[in-house]
């Protein structure tokens, strides 16, 4: 078997509901923070992983996600005749070479786990990288590096996890702890999306993974699960016990952009390192929370005078 990592498959064929009226015929990983689409930082987070192909798995009307890494031909000539050598130098940077993205479709959005069996012939006997681009994460290394360097070590599935608050733990998929040394915690389960009360432990799982290809052959026969979908997690715990797996609490902050505030919230992280639209952004966060301070107070003030109003009468 490889013992790199060298493919990594994006699935991006889900239909992006909570953003309607914008994802109606805007593919949700096409939606800028700051000034790049979410599958852009996807993809060049997998190839700074050292990840030499990129397999994505579309669906209808989404065919833009492959355009946006084709040349441009007219846009680059128009940019070079006006000078204007900072945008240009930006797009033919953002290009992969030839022959490195490649696409299949999903054709009906049955789950994340049927999404990743779409590549099945794309990864074939190869451990494989899974990056759901609406998990955008601000780190100093790349995620998918920290997961690599931990599959490196142990092998088997990996599985980047956050500790989330236990009345959230219905939105995801659940490790069922056996061993943990406060980074790296050893799964002997996963559960997908279970309620407070009964889930196994408070680390979820977010968008990144490094998976054994077992993975891939366990999907074949992965019934329907959680919300009738085919999940991947199921196919990940149907390994167990032959194959290990891990969850790596990353270093990094994740931004759950496939969500409205999380989407905002990441294109203000993501703004605030940027040294040409830092100072303005930060003059004007300023103003808005002195507005929002002042709005709390008068309303503060004017709920006190109606208490005390109230109370006289
Ligand atoms: P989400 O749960 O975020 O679903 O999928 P979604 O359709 O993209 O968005 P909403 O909830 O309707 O707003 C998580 C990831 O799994 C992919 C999505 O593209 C996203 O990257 N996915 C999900 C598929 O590729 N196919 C599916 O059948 C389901």
């Amino acid at each position: 078997m490889t013992r790199r990592v060298r493919k990594a498959v994006f699935p991006v064929a889900g239909l992006g509901t909570r953003f309607l009226p914008a994802t109606k015929l805007v593919a949700k990983e096409m939606l800028p923070v700051v000034d790049k689409p979410l599958i852009q930082y996807a993809v060049e987070e997998a190839f700074a992983a050292g990840i030499e192909y990129c397999m994505f798995i579309t669906g209808r009307g989404k065919a833009v996600l492959v355009d946006h890494f084709d040349s441009a031909p007219e846009l680059e000539a128009m940019l070079r005749d006006r000078g204007k050598q900072e945008p240009l130098a930006e797009l033919l940077g953002g290009r992969p070479k030839a022959g490195t993205i490649l696409a299949t479709r999903q054709q009906a959005p049955l789950g994340l786990g049927h999404a990743v069996s779409c590549a099945r012939a794309f990864t074939d006997d190869e451990p494989f990288a899974v990056i759901l681009p609406d998990d955008l994460i601000l780190s100093d290394r790349p995620c998918l590096s920290q997961l690599i360097d931990v599959w490196s070590e142990h092998g088997g599935n990996v599985i980047a996890v956050e500790e989330v608050d236990r009345s959230r733990t219905a939105n995801y998929g659940i490790l069922d702890v056996a061993a943990d040394d406060g980074r790296v915690a050893r799964a002997q389960g996963l559960v997908e999306k279970p309620q407070p009360d009964v889930a196994p432990s408070r680390l979820a799982i977010i968008g990144r993974y490094v998976l054994d290809p077992k993975v891939m052959r366990a999907l074949e026969s992965t019934a329907p699960g959680a919300g009738g979908e085919i999940q991947l997690t199921d196919a990940i715990r149907a390994t167990l016990p032959d194959v290990a797996i891990h969850g790596l609490r990353f270093d990094g902050m994740r931004f759950d952009c496939g969500d409205k505030v999380g989407f905002i919230e990441a294109n203000l992280a993501f703004a605030l390192e940027r040294p040409d639209i830092r100072p303005r952004l930060v003059q004007s966060l300023k103003a808005t929370v002195a507005a929002l301070e002042a709005e709390e107070d008068r309303t503060g003030m004017a709920q006190r005078t109606s208490t005390a109003v109230d109370a006289a009468s």
